[in-house]
C-alpha cells in the first residue's frame, strides 16, 4: 500500500506549506497531496480552505485576495511559533521542490464552493512547462472539472474524489471518464469488498492517521492512503 503525505507532513508541520512539503520530500514515501486555489489576480496558490482564516493570520476568501495579499500572511504561526513566517506557497514553488524526485504529485483542484474558471488549464500549463505529466494525478470533488481535464488532457491521470461511493460506481467513473477513485476511508472499507476491487479500480483512501485502520485498508486491497503522519506508516 502506497503512502501519500496529505497536505505535506501536515500532522507535524503547518499544512500545505513548503516546510510540510520539504519534510515529506525527505521521507521514503510514494507521493504528496496538495490543494490548489486561484487568487484574485489569477495565481495558483496552495491552501486547503476557501477562507484563509483557519491556517493564516488573515481573514477572507482566497478568491478575493491578490497573491501579494495572500503572500503577506503568516501561514505557520497557527501551528506553533517555530513555524512563524511560513507563507502560502505558489503551486510552482511546491512543484519545483519535487523536480527530479520520484514522488507522485496529487494536485487537488479545489472548487468545492466557488468555481475557478480556467484553473485546470493553468495547472496543466504549469505541469507541461515543468514536464511533470508522468508524475501528476489531478483530483477533484467537482466531477465536472474532472470531466473537463479528462477530455482536454487525456494523457493526464485523474482521480475522482468522493466521500460516498454511488450505486454502480464503476460505471459512473467511466462516464467522467476517470480511472481511479480517492475515497473517504470508511467508505473504502465498506465498499472494497463489493464492486471496487472486483472492477479493478485503483482506490486511494483519505485521510488515514490511525494505524489500525491503515492495516484494515491494506487487508481489503486499498492501493494507497493519504495521511497527515506519513512518518508513522513507513
Ligand atoms: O485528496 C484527499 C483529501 O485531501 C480530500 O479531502 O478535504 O482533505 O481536501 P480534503
Ligand atoms: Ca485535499
Amino acid at each position: 500500500m502506497k503512502i501519500f503525505a496529505h497536505r505535506g507532513c501536515s500532522g507535524t508541520y503547518p499544512e500545505n506549506t513548503l516546510a510540510a512539503f520539504r519534510a515529506a520530500r525527505e521521507l521514503p514515501i510514494d507521493g504528496i497531496e496538495l490543494d490548489v486555489h486561484l487568487s484574485k489576480d489569477g495565481e495558483l496558490v496552495v491552501i486547503h480552505d476557501e477562507l484563509v482564516d483557519r491556517t493564516t493570520d488573515g481573514k477572507g476568501f482566497v478568491k478575493d485576495m491578490t497573491s501579494d495579499q495572500l503572500r503577506a500572511l503568516d501561514a505557520g504561526s497557527w501551528m506553533g511559533e517555530e513555524f512563524a513566517g511560513e507563507r502560502i506557497p505558489f503551486l510552482s514553488e511546491v512543484l519545483e521542490l519535487f523536480s527530479g524526485t520520484h514522488h507522485v504529485l496529487n494536485i487537488e483542484l479545489k472548487s468545492d464552493i466557488f468555481p475557478y474558471p480556467g484553473m485546470a488549464d493553468q495547472v496543466m500549463k504549469l505541469i507541461r512547462f515543468m514536464e511533470l505529466e508522468d508524475r501528476v494525478i489531478l483530483s477533484s470533488f467537482d466531477h465536472e472539472v474532472l470531466r473537463y481535464v479528462a477530455v482536454e488532457y487525456p494523457d493526464i491521470e485523474t482521480a475522482c474524489l468522493t466521500m460516498e461511493v454511488m450505486i454502480d460506481f464503476p460505471n459512473y467513473l467511466k462516464q467522467i471518464p476517470s480511472p481511479a477513485a480517492h475515497v473517504f476511508f470508511p467508505t473504502a472499507l465498506r465498499r472494497m469488498g463489493h464492486e471496487l476491487k472486483a472492477a479493478g479500480i485503483p482506490v486511494r483512501a483519505f485521510t488515514v492517521n490511525d494505524e489500525t485502520y491503515a492495516r484494515l485498508l491494506e487487508e481489503v486491497g486499498v492501493d494507497a492512503i493519504f495521511t497527515d503522519f506519513p512518518e508513522k506508516f513507513i
